[in-house]
């Protein structure tokens, strides 16, 4: 059977062979460079934090950043049963960082249970039997003499209860008290449309006034770390096998104005203490997660940091004036001393280990703003500035610089660069050998954004599509073949809430309810966790062809595996020969293969339509392999 079998395959081969211009690759005995061990990992842009990875539950939970007495004010929330809301300037605020408070008046007439609930973001999933952790804090604005609950519960928008729990409360509390609840969901409600929701008793109640502020609604999390991450969206990061995270963005570091920048002092310590911003693009950010948390989940995912400081620049337009910018090199000194320093000598440092973390995080690379080549003008004086300033002051770690390489000429010289690549199928493709042409001087790269976003006819994809998959996966092999001078790779965006999208397509979108992996997800995956440990050159695919190839080698894996990399980026099948070198080679390979039609695209109605596929094929020091229309096929062979 099995010599039967083999026959049948060398047949096919033949018959390939003669019937078209089939392409033979001779692989090479020896590797010609080792593969970082850094080069796949992924990027976070500021949208994916709350509402997305980040679990709070409670959307504009403690009115950050919002003006008092308007609509908006109230986003997320509703009266229940017509108590009186207004967000107000407090004139007690809870914390300085948190001037706002919500205002409930109770008013006369009412039975039954009257207050609010919150909407979440846009949803809220509930599971019977999981613990979700509720809190605030409130205070009687005028001292009274009432005495009963406050009545914290989870329902359904149709008003079936799902858990609730009371708490007893005085009208004598003029001072801000924070509590807490723990409510278990009876069962698990069919929709993500419920709400969580806070009441008295109206009779009791009636005429009474309280104030409100920093709610907060828990799930479980990601290894069950408070104020953590939300499970399947973290799961579906961790299975990426991430080396790298690059963080707190992007765009997101720069703000929108230069008061509005990422500040990495205004991300720490207790909920209360966070003022929150407003974000590049008009929606307010929580800062819930904030600096250590983004240090913590790289350790929690061992994860390396690719950790940004602020420039001088805001993605509005305006950069710091070059006499101006001390104050800011100071604050980056301070963000990365509060990262790796000494707890003994640094007040930063010691920061971080009154927040409970004394050991140093790792970190090799600080990113020196984001996207420069947007503020090319000015960076020429910023770039020197911070680099110079943090090289003083930390000199092991490495500095990249996010304008084009040599436009504007930059002093000191950079040794690494961020490219980004945002586009179209085509364009991906040209782009796969981008690196190859690059010179070799000792400047290292990190492709840190690039996406395929257009299909050729230049419209948007809303979810990325196989065609669009494969070109990234052509561009990807392109790192793979220059990892001598690429030392890390990230698709970009990552995460998208379809219920409220900015921008896409992006790697993982997610609603309230449920996680969707795209194609492209799919194919960052599989190369992320095909990576070797050294390139195998190989024949070179042509630039203008439609079928490439990489090859790399596992030298970790015992037996050692050779890792062969197809892609097929047009509507047939294509063959290729593969002329192996070794001794011994396998005679079977698994063969994992995403592949599927020019368009087709995994959305939240067909979450599963392309996904990989793994079978065995027949190997041996020759083989041919047949790589479907529009894939990626990952082939493992032991040696
Ligand atoms: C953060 O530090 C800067 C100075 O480096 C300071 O101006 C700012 O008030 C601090 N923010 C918070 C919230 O502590
Ligand atoms: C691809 O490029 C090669 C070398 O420049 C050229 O000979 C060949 O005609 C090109 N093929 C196509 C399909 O453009
Ligand atoms: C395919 O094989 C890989 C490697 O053994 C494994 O990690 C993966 O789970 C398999 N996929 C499926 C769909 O069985």
């Amino acid at each position: 059977m099995l010599k039967t079998l083999q026959l049948y395959f060398s047949v096919l081969g033949l018959l390939a062979g003669i019937c078209t211009a089939q392409t033979t690759v001779s692989v090479s005995a020896t590797a010609s460079h080792a593969i970082p061990t850094s080069l796949c990992g992924y990027f976070f842009p500021a949208l994916s934090g709350d509402g997305g990875l980040y679990a709070e539950l409670l959307q504009n939970r403690a009115f950050q950043q919002v003006t008092p007495g308007t609509t908006a004010a109230l986003n997320a929330w509703q009266a229940i049963n017509g108590a009186s809301l207004a967000v107000i300037a407090d004139t007690k605020p809870v914390s300085s960082a948190l001037p706002n408070a919500l205002h409930v008046t109770i008013p006369a007439g009412r039975t039954g249970a009257v207050g609010f609930g919150n909407t979440g973001y846009f949803g809220i999933k509930l599971t019977q039997g999981s613990v979700y952790t509720a809190s605030f804090f409130y205070r009687f604005p005028t001292a009274s003499s009432f005495r009963g609950n406050i009545n914290v519960g989870l329902q359904t928008t149709s008003g079936q209860v799902l858990a609730s729990s009371s708490i007893s409360v005085s009208g004598s509390q003029t001072t801000w008290t924070q509590v807490s609840a723990r409510l278990r969901p009876s069962t698990t409600p069919a929709s993500t449309a419920n709400i969580f929701t806070v009441t008295v008793d109206g009779t009791a109640a009636s005429g009474q006034t309280i104030n409100f502020a920093m709610f907060s609604l828990f799930p479980p999390t990601f290894k069950n770390r408070p104020n953590g991450m939300r499970v399947d969206i973290a799961n579906a990061l961790q299975d990426l096998g991430p080396s790298f995270f690059r963080f707190p963005g992007g765009n997101n570091l720069e703000g929108g104005t230069i008061a509005q920048r990422w500040q990495w002092n205004a991300t720490l310590g207790p909920l209360v203490d966070r003022p929150g911003r407003v974000g590049d693009w008009g929606y307010i950010n929580t800062d819930g997660l904030g600096l250590l948390e983004y240090l913590t989940w790289c350790e929690d995912l061992n994860m390396e940091p690719i950790m940004a400081v602020w420039a001088g620049f805001a993605l509005q337009g305006a950069s710091v004036p070059q006499a101006q910018l001390g104050p800011y090199v100071q604050q980056a000194i301070d963000q990365i001393h509060f990262t790796i320093g000494d707890p003994a000598t640094n007040e930063n440092a010691a920061r971080r280990a009154s927040l409970g973390h004394p050991e140093p995080f790792k970190l090799k690379y600080v990113e020196i703003g984001n996207e420069d080549f947007f503020a090319s003008t000015t960076y020429t004086y910023r770039w020197p500035a911070f680099v110079n300033a943090l090289k003083a002051e930390f000199p092991d770690l490495h500095y990249i610089a996010t304008s084009f390489p040599s436009n504007p000429v930059l002093s000191p010289a950079p040794t690494e660069y961020d490219n980004h690549l945002y586009a179209s199928r085509s364009g991906m493709v040209q782009n796969g050998f981008f690196y190859d042409d690059v010179a070799r001087d000792g400047t290292q790269y990190f492709e840190g954004e690039y996406a395929s976003t257009t299909n050729d006819a230049g419209a948007t994809l809303t979810f990325p599509t196989m065609q669009g998959t494969a070109a990234e996966a052509v561009f990807m092999m392109g790192f793979e073949r220059n990892s001598d001078i690429v030392f890390a790779a990230s698709f970009a965006p990552v995460l998208n809430d379809i219920t409220s999208s900015q921008w896409h397509p992006n790697l993982i979108s997610f609603d309230a309810g449920s996680v969707y992996l795209s194609t492209s997800y799919h194919a960052q995956k599989l190369f992320s966790r095909n990576r070797g440990d050294e390139y195998i050159p190989s024949t070179l695919p042509a630039r203008n062809g439609t079928l490439f190839w990489t090859v790399v080698r596992k030298t970790s894996a015992i037996p050692n595996e050779l890792i062969i990399k197809v892609v097929n980026t047009v509507a047939t099948a294509s063959a290729v020969t593969f002329s192996l070198p070794f001794h011994s080679v396998s005679s079977t390979a698994l063969a994992q293969v995403l592949t599927g039609s020019a368009t087709a695209s995994n959305t939240p109605s067909t979450p599963q339509l392309v996904i990989p596929v793994n079978s065995t094929i027949a190997t041996g020091q020759t083989f041919t392999y047949s790589a479907p229309p529009f894939s990626l096929s990952i082939l493992t062979l032991t040696l």
